[in-house]
């Protein structure tokens, strides 16, 4: 494997008079024969290459790995369906379904990967998958993983909560069009927080930011009974209690509560004990 540095020299004509205009006439287009740059290659970053940092390749895509396409068919289901796995929670960012236009966040081909990830794993071991919506636009609950760190802009803005049902649209879309749409629930939300002080507790949601919540867990409800009422509906309310919630639903609505325990969040866990809290909180 060869890895090629390439240091530039940069230009000094530009300094003298500063850049022109786009419009302006006086436009100079670049000369490289007379050229002298001073530059840096961005190798890495919107183009992964192994050379270019083998240590973090190793350690994310397993030894000997050499590119990105193998990366995607060098999946870790078999060994996960060999230890008796049988359903796979996959976290997405709100970028992998739509675009919105003020955010930075990569919008590609990540369902395409999804698609055959979700494929193999049913096809081949029917596993169930839970197609998790991670982070929302405006960010969801102060942290990186929730959207944007030092920010939860997602709640009161009417704006961030189209982009959300545009999100869930594209994921129901997902399921319907997939040969196995009975293999899927969705799961619209992770651990929103409007009150980060609080994380990891009943207070991390004040009562507005779950009356926010509450109203976009049923607009996500209305959403896929309209299209199709058997998918079930995964709903992660934060650090708020199933209790507290439940009576907001009816019988008939195909819901499940996904409960996070922080056992490292306030309560006295220690290995040794940590199975005793398990079994207390099953
Ligand atoms: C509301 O959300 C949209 C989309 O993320 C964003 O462009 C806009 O700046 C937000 N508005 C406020 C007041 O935060």
């Amino acid at each position: 494997m060869r890895f090629t540095q390439l240091t530039l020299t940069l230009v000094t004509a530009l300094a003298a008079e500063g850049a022109p205009p786009a419009n302006s006439n006086r436009a100079t287009y670049l000369d490289w024969s007379t050229f002298k740059a001073n530059g840096v290659n961005l190798g890495g970053w919107l183009h992964q290459e192994q050379a270019i940092d083998p240590v973090w390749w190793d350690a994310n895509g397993g030894a000997g790995l050499l590119d990105e396409w193998d990366w995607c068919a060098n999946l870790d289901i078999d060994k996960m369906a060999a230890a008796g796995i049988s359903v796979l929670r996959i976290p997405t960012g709100y970028n992998a379904w739509v675009h919105v236009p003020d955010s930075p966040l990569y919008t590609g081909s990540q369902t395409r990967f999804l698609r055959t990830i979700s494929d193999y794993a049913i096809r081949r071991y029917g596993i169930h998958i839970i197609i998790n919506i991670h982070s929302l636009p405006g960010g969801v609950n102060n942290l990186g993983l929730g959207g944007r760190e030092g920010h939860h802009d997602w709640f009161n803005n009417q704006t961030a909560l189209d982009y959300s049902y545009k999100t869930v649209d594209a994921a129901i879309k997902f399921i319907e069009e997939s040969d196995f749409p009975d293999k899927f629930t969705l799961q619209p939300l992770n651990e929103p927080v409007d009150n980060p002080a609080a994380f990891g507790f009943p207070d991390a949601l004040t009562d507005a930011g779950a009356a926010w919540v509450l109203s976009y867990f049923r607009g996500v409800l209305a959403r896929v009974q309209a299209t199709n009422a058997k998918i079930p509906v995964m709903l992660q309310g934060s650090f708020r209690p199933a209790s507290f919630w439940s009576p907001d639903f009816v019988d008939t609505d195909n819901i499940v509560f996904d409960v996070h325990n922080y056992y490292f969040a306030g309560r006295p866990t220690t290995s040794a004990n940590l199975p005793k809290f398990l079994c207390q909180d099953a």
